[in-house]
């Protein structure tokens, strides 16, 4: 399989240890965490959707204080890796991952986690990797369980006005749909478009390392 995660991930070489590896997000972790500590409420829990190897979780939780971070993802051995990395690096702040696949209907938390008092949703690198449905679904998710004023973040690689910004980024593109047609780099402005159409407004963009963008928006 193409290493679509920009570095290379894998899994344990024995079962005894779930842990899956992303080369990625050593190196996207910091510039990440940094916009998140920036824009997140202060206190209150983060859904995180798409969580994957739950690298990213384990390093954010614990550098995140005052919030709790809820990971979650759609593939059974990801919320196991998830959950051995918790184990390994457990953080007072860290919720158990929870199975969310935002490409099913009416997708929610509190089936799950009663009462969560979800302030915000944040996704890194999964609206590219999976079908377009799932970031729409993701966007209907984000307004059912949102409050106003509330934040949906989303990381990783987009287009901007349908131009392919940078060269890795189209080679990227190129890759993804070899590995399946329904994957790509998606569009800014149509994303924003479906979120707006769910009452979320783009609301910043910022610029970050290796033509990534971290894109914000807000619950209207
Ligand atoms: C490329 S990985 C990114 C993982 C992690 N966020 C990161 O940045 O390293 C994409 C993840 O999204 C998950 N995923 C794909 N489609 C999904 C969906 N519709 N709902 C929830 N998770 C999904 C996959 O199982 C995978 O773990």
């Amino acid at each position: 399989m193409v290493d679509l995660m920009g570095g290379g991930s894998g899994g344990p070489e024995s079962g005894a240890d779930a842990r899956q590896f992303a080369a990625a997000t050593l190196r996207n972790r910091e510039p990440i965490l940094a916009v998140l500590d920036r824009v997140m409420p202060p206190e209150g829990t983060i859904l995180e959707i798409g969580s994957g190897s739950g690298e990213h979780a384990v390093y954010f939780a614990p550098r995140l204080e005052g919030r709790h971070w809820l990971p979650s993802d759609a593939a059974p051995d990801k919320r196991m890796s998830i959950a051995a990395w918790i184990e390994a690096e457990p953080a007072d702040n860290i919720l158990k991952p929870v199975n969310i696949d935002t490409c099913t209907h009416h997708w929610t938390v509190e089936r799950v986690i009663p009462s969560p008092r979800i302030v915000a949703i944040a996704s890194m690198n999964m609206i590219h990797i999976a079908p377009w449905r799932a970031c729409l679904g993701l966007m209907a998710g984000a307004a059912r369980i949102l409050k106003r004023g509330h934040i949906l973040y989303l990381y990783g690689p987009f287009f901007r006005d349908g131009i392919q910004t940078a060269p890795s980024n189209e080679s990227f593109d190129d890759r993804l749909q070899v590995e399946n047609p329904e994957w790509g780099i998606r569009d800014l402005e149509t994303v924003a478009d479906a979120a707006s159409s769910q009452g979320l407004d783009l609301a910043e963009v910022v610029e970050m390392p290796a033509n990534n963008l971290s894109v914000i928006f807000r619950r209207a």
